[in-house]
């Protein structure tokens, strides 16, 4: 598989077994089977694979593959067949020693194992202890699933424990946007131009906004999410991974640590949040959701605006907005570039100005919106878009590539401790507010006040619904602004 990596660069050792903890399980069903199966299909990968849960066998755990893999569609029996023949099973809890036993003898002549925790952070400091204690963790890497912890005081907690055992190099922690194909072509757009690097600083950038927008109420995960909420679910990690992409400097190498030590000192310079900078939201009905207390006051929504104190950023505000049940499902970071310094044309309506639009999901494109003239005699002008690339549904799904990274042991993709901790501590200040959230329609852009947010003069960017794909190049009408 080709990797962001340096030439020359000694490549780490890859895993020689794979094991999942909590086999049985929601994550396992939707995402570690399929990716699996991509792995198995694209990349040959021949790693034992070994589940562990309280309860089943080997039958069990296979049968439940096969339902995983047909519910997303991927039928060819050879592939089936091979994720058959590699899995193995480990009954036992996650605090039992003599689970960890078996499954050191399950792993047999496996040195290098990659160890998948898809279980509660709560059960965390068990599994690596044990992990430790009976030398499964000898040669190995773990990967911990979001969210890493509840705030900036339990991450902390929660590297210490993974520490105990594992030093950093061999923890990878998985932020699934960071495995997006499109967000990996944001990092890509912004180093392999030239000309963007002129103007990505305060001289020419306005504003930045980062809208993440869903039709999808809480979707069955009530209990989950009402322990939650829009800041923790998504803000401190996928949203605030793509501000650092989009914002930090360039790195000063070709390793992953070099782009790591960038966006760390990126959000490190991000000021924690006041209550002002935030606007929180609750869909109607939210309450009434199952898994969520009645009296729940935990936002569905949540638009904010970030201060980022470098030289390249000073004064220019990072608008973020977020949440569940809005018009479109829609992920977009538009850079808003400052008007041109005098009016030449004094067009009856005063022009617009230029921005950069990077589509994050459902598709992907990058476009610039500018103005053109629009024929006639007046020197009258409009908003068009060109597109400088547009793609739907060709990626290899975000956890068939990090696992896949993880397996050869590169972190390229994954969230280090100091970052993950810089971005719980910009939002640290706004997790207990004590002012219920704000009530919202569904099926609207959200409270109102979340417009207080930014200048009178400037309005939230609206991303549309998934268009049809347009030619790379082609100039048509730009997408809308409310
Ligand atoms: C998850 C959140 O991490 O990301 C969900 O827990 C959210 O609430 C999801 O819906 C969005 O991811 P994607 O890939 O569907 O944009």
């Amino acid at each position: 598989m080709a990797r962001f990596r340096t030439a020359g660069t000694s490549r780490p050792v890859a895993s020689d077994a794979f094991v999942f903890f909590g086999a049985t399980g929601d994550l396992a069903f939707k995402q570690i089977f399929p990716a699996l199966a991509g792995l198995i299909r694209d990349d040959d990968w021949t790693l034992p694979i070994i589940g562990l849960a309280r309860h089943g066998d080997l039958a069990a755990l296979r049968e439940r593959a096969s339902q995983s893999l047909a519910a997303h569609g991927m039928t060819d029996p050879a592939v089936l067949r091979h994720l058959h023949a590699r899995l193995r099973f480990v009954r036992g809890s996650d605090d039992d020693v003599d689970t960890f036993r078996r499954l050191r003898a399950e792993l047999g002549t496996a040195r290098h194992p990659l160890h998948y925790l898809a279980i509660p952070p709560a059960d965390f400091g068990a599994v690596v202890t044990l992990l430790g204690e009976s030398r499964c963790a000898d040669g190995a890497r773990v990967i911990v699933e979001k969210p890493f912890g509840r705030n900036l005081a339990d991450a902390r907690r929660l590297n210490a424990t993974l520490h105990t055992v594992f030093d950093e190099a061999r923890i990878f922690r998985i932020d699934h946007y960071l495995g997006k194909e499109p967000v990996q072509n944001l990092l890509y757009f912004r180093f392999a131009n030239r000309f963007l690097e002129p103007i990505w600083n305060a001289n020419h950038v306005a504003s930045v906004q980062v809208t993440m927008a869903e039709t999808l109420d809480v979707a069955g995960r009530g209990a989950f999410y009402d322990g939650v909420g829009a800041i923790r679910d998504v803000v401190q990690n996928h949203i605030l991974q793509t501000v650092s992409i989009l914002a930090m400097e360039p790195p000063s190498g070709h390793t992953a640590e070099a782009l790591r030590n960038e966006k760390f000192k990126l959000l490190d310079s991000v000021r924690p949040l006041r209550p002002e900078e935030v606007v929180r939201g609750q869909y109607g009905g939210y309450r009434r959701e199952p898994g969520v207390a009645r009296d729940s006051n935990v936002e569905t929504y949540v638009a904010l605006r970030l201060r980022v104190d470098t030289w390249r950023w000073g004064g220019v505000p990072f608008f973020i907005r977020a949440g569940k049940c809005l018009p479109v499902s829609a992920t977009e970071v538009v850079v808003e570039l400052k008007r041109p310094p005098f009016d030449v044309f004094a067009e009856r309506r005063p022009a617009t100005a230029n921005h950069l639009r990077f589509r994050l999901t459902p598709d992907m494109s990058i476009s610039l919106v500018a103005r053109a003239k629009k024929p006639g005699e007046r020197m009258d002008g409009e908003e068009v878009e060109l597109v400088a690339h547009h793609e739907v549904g060709t990626e290899v799904p975000p956890y068939q590539r990090l696992i896949g990274d993880a397996a050869e042991g590169d972190q390229m993709l994954f969230a280090r401790e100091d970052t993950v901790e810089a971005a719980w501590r910009i939002v640290d200040p706004v997790l207990n507010l004590t002012a219920p959230p704000l009530r919202y329609r569904r099926g609207t852009w959200g409270p109102k006040a979340a417009e207080g947010l930014i200048p009178s003069s400037e309005q939230w960017f609206r991303p549309v619904p998934t268009r049809p794909e347009p030619e790379p190049g082609l100039l048509r009408p730009p997408t809308s602004r409310p």
